[in-house]
């Protein structure tokens, strides 16, 4: 009998059912992008009100697709850690909810575990323990894991997370919303070499990011200091497409050094990548020379369970293996857990 998982610690509403052997029975996102994009970021509120909107009816086709009844569940699970605060509520209510109506055992997971978790569903064999590299629009973060549930934090961003830095720098380039595949499609016909701009801590053993020097750096290359941000004007002689490529040039070799530092400094011999900017092209090529190159198993997630999906929440069965429940007092915790 499947679980039962839901995933909305941002803007993506998402259920799936997924059994015992990580096999997908169903599975539903319902994306905001179009609701965002006129922010170019996620507006928190905004998102909240369309959780509540399209919960029910993302539960209602998952478990149609699926063929299943609630009573025929294994477990509910949800990720109720770390994301949007009202966000995590509505998903965390409806879990809630269906595991007292139909009398079922509740399950939390926490989302960053998930996205690493994707790596071991789509290898279909145990990646852990290893090294979890976590880039999305909210989170970048390392992790040295040694079981699917059991993670130590090598490092994270002491400011913005490197899917952000792509929605930035593709605002200020005049892009669209979600950034990351905006800029990516741009860098395409870029020169990389054109700017060499910054890479924080990449000559420091410490496990850390920092991706705010780069987007001002970026800033600065496109409409110099005073300049205002008008991407009808960049500055005479920057020619847009070179400073994508560029700045996913700078994001993807930051990844990759301080992946491969922690890798050094864990003596893991295992790499496994997940969330949104996992996606990128040029990162996973980056990524696959380098742990060539180094004999590094590498694992990265495949793209659709890069971005926020409910797929991932299928570590749901590692908890359910070793009896972690949650209870009905379930809350959320927004914030990173340790
Ligand atoms: O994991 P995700 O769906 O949501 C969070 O948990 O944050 O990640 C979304 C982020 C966005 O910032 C988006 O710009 C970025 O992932 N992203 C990409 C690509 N596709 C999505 N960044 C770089 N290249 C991509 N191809
Ligand atoms: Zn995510």
């Amino acid at each position: 009998m499947p679980i039962l998982t839901i995933e909305s610690t941002c803007d993506e509403t998402a259920a799936a059912v997924i059994d015992s052997d990580l096999r997908v029975l169903a599975s539903c996102i319902a994306t905001q992008e179009k609701l965002h994009e006129q922010f170019q970021g996620v507006v928190p509120e905004i998102a909240a009100r369309a959780h509540v909107q399209r919960v029910i009816p993302v539960l209602e086709t998952t478990l149609k697709s699926a063929k299943i009844t609630g009573e025929q569940l294994t477990a509910i699970a949800v990720a109720n850690t770390p994301g949007l605060a009202n966000s995590l509520l509505v998903g965390l209510v409806a879990a809630k909810t269906l595991a007292w109506v139909w009398q079922k055992p509740l399950i939390a997971v926490n989302h960053l575990d998930a996205h690493v978790y994707a790596c071991q569903i789509a290898a279909q064999k145990p990646v852990f323990p290893c090294v979890g590299l976590i880039v999305s629009g909210g989170h970048s973060h390392l992790f040295h894991y040694r079981g699917p549930l059991e993670r130590l934090l090598l490092g994270g961003t002491i400011d913005d997370a490197a899917g952000e830095a792509f929605d930035k720098v593709a605002n200020l380039l005049g892009l669209g919303f979600p950034g990351g595949p905006a800029v990516a499609k741009l860098a395409a016909q870029g020169n990389d070499r054109a700017f060499d701009f910054p890479k924080s801590f990449q000559r420091e053993s410490r496990l850390d990011f920092s991706f705010s020097g780069l987007k001002t750096a970026v800033r600065y290359a496109v409409y110099g200091h005073a300049g205002q941000v008008d991407p009808q004007h960049p500055l005479p002689g920057v020619h847009l497409p070179d400073v994508a490529a560029s700045f996913e040039r700078a994001v993807c070799e930051i990844l990759v050094e301080k992946s491969f530092q922690a890798l050094a400094q864990t003596q893991a011999k295992r790499l496994c990548v997940g969330g949104g900017v996992a996606a990128n092209r040029r990162l996973r090529e980056t990524l696959t020379q380098r742990a060539e190159k180094e004999h590094v198993e590498l694992h990265i997630a495949p793209p659709e369970l890069c971005t926020d999906n409910a797929v991932m929440g299928a570590i749901a069965w590692e908890h359910f293996r070793a009896g972690q429940f949650a209870t009905l007092e379930l809350d959320i915790i927004p914030g990173l857990l340790r």
